[in-house]
């Protein structure tokens, strides 16, 4: 068996469409611009390239987007400031702070100081609370994301067993809360596998529908995975570089073994990645429909 590749590429471009749509509707019939500011502390790479595609995207679907670029040395202080001020600006419908932050700040600090009105990343305590209760505001993006990419590629999630490798606040704790919940598109049997699973290849071995995000490069191999099972990949490392001076990219996943064995899989580049960025917009543009309370 091949398996179908799950474009991240293909599913968030018509999400994107369906998100212009909106936005446009909002201005014609409200004058309602949604707003995103990015905020970003120190010349990180790949922190630089991510926020780089969230602004052009905004710039893209006709959200306002306004950029801080922060200095690596920042203080905490400094950044409160920052955000106090954004939270209080009423062209700001979302506040997007770029994790990793540098180790002198406590990012719990930060993330607690967001208004959890703008909170667009899902971070704030009361959010992950809501999502643990079954009420969410705004789903954390990469979580939100993998549950698209399932649903939209008619992957049944009811009653399946899902297997997350990983346990971080960003992507493995809230995608097993995601798909544990009682509503359509999740409703899964979960179990959450990491660094101190006792026996990791017992547990990918049956599951139905494989979540990657350990951050380890081709960390699952063909032989960790159940055969016409459902593998996504949320792993991304740079593994060198092309001729060209692009980088090569790879995942969790050893996609080239895993292909052959799978029902369907995401790609490292144009999978989860893509993804990630479109359900920020989607958690701007709701965000400031509940400010002016527009539905
Ligand atoms: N770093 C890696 N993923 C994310 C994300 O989804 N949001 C933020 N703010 N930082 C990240």
């Amino acid at each position: 068996m091949v398996a179908e590749i799950i474009s991240g590429n293909a599913i968030s471009k018509q999400i994107r469409e369906e998100l212009k749509q909106e936005v446009a509707r909002l201005k014609a019939n409200y004058n309602i611009v949604p707003g995103l500011a990015t905020v970003l502390v120190g010349e990180d790479p790949a922190s630089q390239t991510y926020v780089g595609s969230k602004v052009k995207t905004c710039n893209e679907l006709g959200i306002y987007s306004e950029r801080h670029d922060l200095s690596a040395d920042t203080d905490e202080q400094t950044l409160l400031a920052l955000i106090d001020r954004l939270n209080k600006d009423t062209k700001i419908n979302g506040i997007l702070v770029q994790l990793p932050l540098p180790k002198d700040i406590n990012e719990n600090n930060i993330l607690l100081a967001i208004d959890p009105k703008k909170d667009v990343d899902g971070f704030h305590p009361i959010n992950v609370g809501k999502l643990m209760i079954g009420e969410p505001d705004y789903l954390p993006c990469t979580p939100h994301g993998i549950q698209q990419l399932l649903v939209r590629s008619g992957v049944e999630t009811e009653g399946a067993d899902v297997v997350v490798v990983g346990r971080s606040n960003i992507v493995g704790k809230p995608v097993a809360n995601i798909l544990m919940q009682k509503r359509t598109g999740a409703n899964a049997t979960v179990t959450v596998c990491h660094t101190r699973t006792r026996d990791l290849y017992s547990h990918t071995k049956r599951a139905d529908i494989l979540i990657v995000a350990a951050g380890k490069p081709k960390e699952i191999t063909a032989e960790m995975v159940k055969e016409g099972s459902i593998v996504i990949d949320v792993g991304v490392h740079r593994i060198g570089k092309t001729k060209e001076g692009k980088n090569i990219l790879c995942g969790d996943v050893d996609f080239e073994s895993v292909k052959e064995k799978v029902k369907a899989i995401t790609p490292v580049p144009g999978g989860v990645g893509p993804m990630t960025i479109v359900m920020l917009m989607t958690n701007t543009v709701k965000s400031a429909k509940l400010a002016a309370g527009v539905v």
